[in-house]
């Protein structure tokens, strides 16, 4: 069994590598663009829900995050299309690639290897090749600084990475939340609620937890919790646990909290204000991984593992057309 405990154990160190390493091959200056869409699934596909948070305060440009083998009708001339996937073999990322280039958008890549960095490479695209051999799930840190890069290389975009180093400083404090996030959430459907900002994160746990542990989980957004799963709660059964995310304060993270509690079911606030947002996500994103993984391990599954995935990847080969 691959123990991916010691890879999430290294973030700091794979964090460190990539900003020492990461290089945009091919780079374009594009200077302006009409629009930005990520496109990528699961371990990778996170890095664009991350970063289409963040560049909503950060440009007035529209950011799009597409998960799937088709690209919006308004990705075109004038757009850039950051295509990430690890393995570099996803098809749903390769088509959606493939599309924004027929329809003349501008395609930059993040892979270890895999077809997309051969089309990179064949077409001369901007990309940057990331470490190899890891999971995608646990090259995280890697794919963010990839994205980092490319951003500011093609469009003179900084995204905040500087206190990446500290906030993966804290080994000992961060095993400890994460072992106690894994016996509260050991037989419980997990819930992850977060208001709309940390919805990245409360995502990437849900994925965290199905992938590593191989649990069923649930995310719930704030505001709109407030306007229908909120009323759930009055019915729930103690099947479900809740985690709910806080950064920075919220009051309404807090009314969450407070509210769900008060209707008879147990809340575990995490708090993962670490300075910055891609610092906080990124903080958030070692604790949930770790957890993840030590939970997986408590139930006897093997947390790098992910034959469903596989399955499906298969099914598909078969039914979209190359
Ligand atoms: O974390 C994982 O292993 C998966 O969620 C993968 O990221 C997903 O299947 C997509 O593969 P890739 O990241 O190689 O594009």
């Amino acid at each position: 069994m691959r123990d991916i405990l010691v890879e999430y154990i290294n973030w700091r160190r794979q964090l460190e590598l990539a900003l020492r390493n990461s290089r945009t091959s091919n780079p374009t200056r594009l200077g302006s663009v009409d629009g930005i869409v990520f496109t990528g699934m699961g371990g990778s596909g996170i890095v664009g829900d991350v970063l289409a948070e963040y560049l909503k305060e950060v440009t007035e440009l529209p950011v799009a995050v597409v998960k799937s083998y088709r690209l919006p009708r308004y990705v075109r001339r004038g757009w850039l299309a950051v295509a990430i996937s690890y393995s570099g073999n996803t098809l749903e990322t390769l088509n959606a690639a493939r599309e924004a280039l027929r329809r003349g958008s501008s395609v930059a890549v993040i892979a270890s290897g895999g077809r997309l960095l051969e089309l990179a490479k064949e077409l001369r695209l901007p990309y940057v090749a990331v470490e190899p051999g890891l999971l995608p799930r646990v090259a995280f840190p890697s794919l963010l600084v990839g994205a980092s890069v490319l951003l500011r290389d093609l469009l003179d975009l900084e995204l905040e990475l500087s206190e990446g180093l500290r906030v993966l400083e804290d080994l000992e404090g961060v095993l400890k939340l994460s072992e106690r996030l894994a016996a509260f959430l050991r037989g419980a459907i997990p819930v992850f609620v977060a208001t709309e900002e940390l919805y990245p994160l409360a995502l990437r746990a849900k994925n965290e937890f199905n992938e590593n542990a191989k649990v069923v989980c649930k995310v719930e957004v704030i505001p709109e919790w407030g306007h229908n799963d909120i009323v759930g709660w009055e019915g729930a059964s103690g099947v479900f646990k809740v985690v709910v995310f806080r950064y920075g304060s919220n009051e309404l993270t807090d009314f969450a909290a407070r509210y769900i509690a008060r209707l008879g079911h147990e809340v575990e606030v995490v708090d993962v204000s670490r300075g910055g947002y891609i610092e906080s996500i990124l903080y958030g994103s070692w604790v949930v991984g770790l957890a993840s993984v030590i939970l997986g391990r408590s139930l006897g599954v093997d947390p790098s593992e992910t034959r469903s995935i596989g399955v499906y990847k298969e099914f598909l080969a078969k039914v979209l057309p190359p």
